[in-house]
């Protein structure tokens, strides 16, 4: 059974003088225990709104959230500030994208990881140095003692982020929300944090909600992946079955834009088109059509609605991209 089921979540900022703006717009996934769900797009298309909307994080002004977000079958939606706040570190885990903002920059890195040590798992201060020294160690911090006792500031922009993820991890979450949490490292640190989450999930049984825009991530890492375009889902699919046959044109573009290692020899890269800033708004059609190679007229004018292509597999498009042709082997 699902863990988090998030329905039809939506949420409209509004903002003085301009119309509202919908960043997120009936986003709907479920994550079971042990189980890696990826949201993935490009920058503004609603990743991060969406994981602080689930976190209870957003600005109580300006954003109005809409739908529900079931956890083990209450609606967290529905929780006051208080109840939220002890279910975040308890039930719910969340690596920032932005890790400098959430740290306290005038308590040492030790206290915030003990902190939550001897909060959320009742051990005491000493026992909780020697396993905030441990995780600082996992999350590939050197010299995890002496860090302990310095100030955000006084870390690399890596290590902040490393640090973020060593608190996280602390809480031993039910639900861990990792917003592009390997982003800013370099890729040896980014396979050692992948290989730690991967060990989350398998041994604690944790349900990951894994934010990326990197297509790399998803394929180390994702079990099921959702598709975000303009804050709606436009392709939703098991890892391999995205990987091997993209149904819709923005995901097929996506995977075209990175190279591949199997791509016959001089195969060229081909970019997506445009930029988000030529979105069309989602109820005049798709939001993707003005980039879209496959756009139709109908494109420009009826928004698609989400269908079940079977196998799982959800997806929002006119005029999807063919699957691949499986030749029959004949006997
Ligand atoms: N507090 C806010 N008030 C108004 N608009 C906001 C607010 N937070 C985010 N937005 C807008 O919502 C949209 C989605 O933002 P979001 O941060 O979720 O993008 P993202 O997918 O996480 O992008 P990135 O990959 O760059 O992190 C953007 O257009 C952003 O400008
Ligand atoms: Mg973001």
């Amino acid at each position: 059974m699902a863990l988090l089921e998030v329905r039809d979540l939506t949420v409209v900022f509004e903002r003085k003088g301009e119309q509202p703006f919908t960043a997120v717009d009936h986003v709907s996934f479920e994550v079971e225990p042990g189980q890696t769900v990826g949201l993935v797009g490009e920058s503004g298309c609603g990743k991060s709104v969406t994981s602080l909307a689930i976190m209870g994080l957003l600005p109580k002004r300006g954003a109005r959230v809409s739908g529900t977000v079931g956890y083990e079958g209450t609606n967290l939606l529905s929780l006051s500030d208080r109840e939220m706040r002890d279910r975040r570190g308890r039930d719910l885990g969340m690596v920032f994208q932005d890790p400098l903002s959430s740290l306290n920059p005038v308590v040492p890195i030790g206290v915030q990881v003990t902190e939550v040590l001897e909060r959320h798992r009742d051990m005491s201060r000493k026992k909780a140095m020697v396993e905030a020294a441990d995780l600082l160690d996992k999350v590939g911090i050197p010299d995890p003692t002496r860090r302990l006792s310095e100030y955000p500031h006084q870390l690399s922009g890596g290590m902040r982020q490393r640090a973020l993820i060593a608190i996280a991890l602390a809480c031993r979450p039910r639900l861990l929300i990792a917003d592009e949490p390997t982003t800013a490292l370099d890729v040896t640190i980014q396979a050692q944090i992948l290989a730690l989450l991967k060990e989350l999930v398998r041994d604690m049984g944790t349900a990951l909600v894994m934010i990326t825009h990197d297509l790399g991530v998803v394929a180390g890492l994702c079990d099921e992946v959702n598709v975000l375009y303009a804050g709606r889902v436009v392709e939703k699919a098991e890892r391999h079955e995205l990987f091997a046959a993209p149904r819709h044109p923005y995901t097929h573009g996506l995977l075209s834009s990175i190279p591949r290692l199997d791509a016959p020899r001089g195969q060229k890269l081909s970019p997506i088109k445009g930029s988000v800033a030529d979105n069309i708004p989602w109820d005049h059609g798709c939001a993707f059509a003005p980039r879209c190679p496959n756009a139709l007229d109908v494109c420009v004018q009826v928004t698609p609605a989400q269908e079940d292509i079977g196998g799982g597999r959800l997806l929002r498009c006119h005029n999807p991209v063919r699957p691949p042709v499986v030749e029959e082997v004949s006997a």
